[in-house]
């Protein structure tokens, strides 16, 4: 492959050009998954913000389409959601076609230069065509701002349960909330969070939705909320809070209300999952929460060796509500779409145990493949797993059993020297489970691992950019390691 296309991933979405960030927009139609995303078309770092947009039929397989939003004279064109409305609330609708409406924020650049603080507002644009062609309201914005700097983001949800649409807002250090009838009038109900969770950030990209718990069916209220920085392993994190919601306030639970910094209610540990959010108007038969992340951090995001394009997206998730020894829990995993891509290679049922253990790839290299196994722990105080290649280029992760720790180190994962920071430590993440039995499977996709610890109770996300493909895959611990069911799976479009 050309060296500009070495580290583009194969079944990860990324754009064919220039720079992306934060997923937008998403919700679903007649079959087709939207994905929208901050994008700068005409560099590879950070600029004036435009909505990108992708579309899927599975949440795989991307095809870019051309641009839904471009920045005007009120502003930039930041994050932001997509809502379907249905019974035409907003009046969009022409000819009984169902209008689709967007909300975004704008940023607006001369405001912030003159040092204003009310530079961010929020607006709306509607699409008649499924979500190809947009027109922005001509009344926009439809919230101003009285003077938080940091004023943006808004996720809208149809409240089926309270019959109203609801929007988060992401505030400096708080969540606001608002409620409207026709998605245009918007109304403040309440707030939010500056008493519990991470904060050592200016909070971003909140999202706000019901979720069944998985074996009692009870429904709970589940609100996302990124920061940067501020994150687990510092930098950009996204984290989330659990409790009820009476149509106006959202109330956490009594152990989410008086959360430290170092909380372990994070959606991902790993460094490089940040902004993400779910999709609107999946099909109550399909009842699934879906979510996207960008996968990457603003600590280096804009220093990442690719040229030609940069930033990629995590897999698209399912989100799962749990009570985990009394506490809920969010675990997630790829999306069961995935299935039709893969190809089983290797299996072992059971190894004769010693202390370390080699798959290496008979033909080809690890960079599309997925691996999965469960370990005893019983006998083990740690567990070292590394990825590595002919150079001598090697990833490295694992669980110190004694503090409960997993870790990532990927300070001689391969080129490095772009950014400090990519490397500046190595990151950890708690081991939630207390099973004796450690549950592994992780994807890999030439510069990232997405590991699913436990099934999704604890997941990892990282990105490496190595100087050749990694061939093999190692387990090493001081004890025999007691392996089962270890799969190797080819994953192809
Ligand atoms: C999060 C973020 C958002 C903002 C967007 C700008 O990564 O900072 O808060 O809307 O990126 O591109």
């Amino acid at each position: 492959i050309a060296e500009a296309e070495k580290f583009r991933p194969s079944f990860h979405f990324t754009p064919e050009e220039n720079w992306m960030n934060d997923p937008n927009g998403m919700f679903y139609l007649d079959g087709t998954y939207h994905l929208y995303f901050q994008y700068y078309p005409e560099d590879n770092v950070w600029g004036p913000m435009h909505w990108g947009h992708a579309t899927s039929q599975d949440m795989i397989t991307w095809k870019e389409e051309k641009i839904a939003l471009k920045p005007d004279e009120k502003g930039y064109i930041f994050s932001g959601s997509a809502v379907v409305d249905k019974e035409n609330t907003s009046g969009f609708g022409e000819e009984g076609k169902t209008p689709v409406v967007a909300m975004y924020t704008y940023h607006d650049p001369k405001g912030e230069k003159e040092g204003r603080k009310d530079y961010q507002t929020q607006a709306i644009a509607y699409s008649t065509d499924k979500g190809f062609n947009w027109t922005k309201f001509k009344d926009n914005p439809v919230i101003k701002n009285e003077g938080i700097k940091d004023f943006r983001d808004p996720k809208v949800t149809r409240d089926t349960i309270n019959d109203q649409w609801l929007m988060v807002l992401a505030t400096v250090d708080r969540t606001f909330f608002y409620s409207s009838q026709d998605l245009k009038e918007w109304k403040k109900i309440s707030e939010f969070g500056q008493s519990t969770g991470a904060h050592n950030g200016v909070w971003e990209c909140p999202d706000f939705f019901p979720m069944k718990v998985e074996e009692t069916g009870e429904t709970k209220w589940v609100l996302i909320q990124s920061l940067n920085p501020g994150g687990y392993n510092g930098g950009s994190g996204t984290q989330y809070f659990v409790g009820d919601f009476d149509g106006t306030t959202f109330t956490p639970e009594k152990n989410m209300q008086n959360l430290e910094e170092k909380h372990s209610f994070w959606l991902d540990f790993g460094r490089d999952n940040y902004a993400g959010v779910t999709w609107s108007n999946i099909p109550t038969e399909d009842g699934r929460t879906l979510f996207i992340g960008w996968m990457s951090n603003w600590l280096y995001a804009q220093e990442v060796p690719t040229q030609k394009w940069r930033s990629t997206m995590t897999l698209a998730r399912e989100l799962k509500l749990q009570k985990l020894d009394g506490v809920y829990r969010i675990l997630s995993e790829p999306v069961k779409e995935l299935d039709a891509y893969r190809t089983e290679v290797h299996k072992m049922s059971k190894n004769e145990p010693a202390k370390t253990y080699t798959y290496s790839a008979k033909t080809g290299d690890l960079m599309n493949k997925e691996i999965s196994f469960s370990l005893n722990l019983k006998d083990l105080e740690k567990v070292d797993f590394h990825l590595s290649n002919s150079v001598q280029d090697t990833l490295k992760f694992g669980l110190n059993k004694t503090d409960k720790q997993f870790y990532v180190n990927r300070k001689k994962s391969g080129l490095t020297d772009f950014s400090e920071k990519f490397i500046q430590k190595v990151s950890t993440a708690p081991r939630i489970s207390n099973s004796d039995t450690l549950k592994v499977h992780f994807i890999l996709d030439k510069t990232s691992i997405e590991i699913f610890y436990d099934n999704g109770t604890t997941v990892v996300s990282e990105i490496f950019f190595p100087n050749e493909p990694y061939t093999s895959f190692g387990i090493r611990s001081k004890s025999d390691l007691h392996i089962k069911d270890l799969k190797v799976n080819e994953i192809t479009k």
